[in-house]
């Protein structure tokens, strides 16, 4: 069985203090786009775990196989698995390209061993804070620390073009630099910046966007450097490093990546997709 795993980009993020069970209080716009990794799952003689094309560890510390097993001690099913990752969405980004696969990973072996909905949703708020929205995907309200997904209306008359600069971020370093910062709201993108949809309602900001930038200058250069290029708001997605900006068609979106010329991760055009992951039969290459 085989798997499209979508990346997600935070149009918006507002951050809370940090709460007594250690995560922050979240309050964001997230999107699926596409942008993916493959994922297959198939029994096997024994358990493997294969990467190709990224750094994601290949091993059992692997968010997704961390899914497969939680499906199987679920269901008391230990036949052995064999887990196929294709990466293109870089590690360390805030595209959340391993909750993708973890959800893309749990919802296959629920599909072949008959987990129930509930339990598929308490295991995907189990395995991280960006599991449940992978496992659901589109556009969504989340709160709580990831894991409240509310209706968001479809926003879908945007494309984005999305960079990857070439270093990653650590999530947990982030939010800690969030924390000694004091807190720092992010600026608001400006209406012309922005897609139709999304003026004047819900304010289109990152406050991890002055926690990343402390801990990595680095990522305001590569911002500011982004945004000349471009000649628009340039927004961070997550806790970084990658940044995005909007653009009316997917054409736009294209040119303007094509015209990255400098060493990147990542550089891409997508769209949004009304999805968090999809089962795929095929090998068309733009799932
Ligand atoms: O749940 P996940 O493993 O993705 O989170 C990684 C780390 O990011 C957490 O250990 C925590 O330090 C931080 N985090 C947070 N508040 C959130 C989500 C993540 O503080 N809402």
């Amino acid at each position: 069985m085989r798997a499209a795993a979508y990346a997600k980009v935070n149009l918006a993020l507002a951050v809370y203090p940090r709460s007594v069970d250690g995560y922050h209080p979240l309050r964001g716009i997230f999107q699926s786009v596409s942008f993916a990794d493959h994922v297959s799952v198939g029994p096997s003689s024994e358990d493997s775990v294969t990467v190709e094309g990224g750094e994601a560890p290949d091993d059992e510390s692997n968010l997704a196989w961390k899914a497969i097993d939680a499906v199987r001690r679920s269901v008391r099913n230990p036949s052995p698995v064999a887990l196929t990752i294709k990466k293109r969405i870089p590690m360390g980004a805030g595209l959340g390209g391993g909750s993708a696969n973890a959800a893309a990973a749990l919802g296959l072996m629920a599909a072949r061993l008959g987990l129930e909905d509930d339990s598929v949703a308490e295991l995907a708020e189990s395995l991280g804070a960006d599991v449940p929205f992978s496992f659901v995907g589109g556009t969504k309200l989340v709160e709580g620390r990831g894991e409240r997904l509310s209706p968001y209306e479809p926003l879908g008359d945007f494309a984005l073009g999305i960079v990857v600069p070439p270093f990653s971020l650590s999530t947990p370093a982030v939010f800690g630099e969030w924390d000694r910062l004091e807190c720092p709201v992010g600026d608001v993108m400006d209406d012309r910046h922005l897609p139709p949809t999304l003026r004047g309602g819900h304010p289109i900001r990152n406050d991890l966007l002055p926690a990343a930038i402390s801990l990595d200058p680095r990522v305001g250069e590569w911002r500011d450097e982004i945004a000349a290029r471009w000649g628009t708001g340039v927004a961070m997605t997550g806790s970084g490093s990658a940044l995005f900006a909007f653009f009316s068609t997917i054409d736009e979106a294209h040119s303007a990546v094509e015209g990255i010329d400098i060493p990147t991760r990542a550089a891409e055009a997508v769209e949004p997709v009304d999805v968090g992951w999809r089962q795929i039969n095929g090998g068309s290459q733009d799932d």
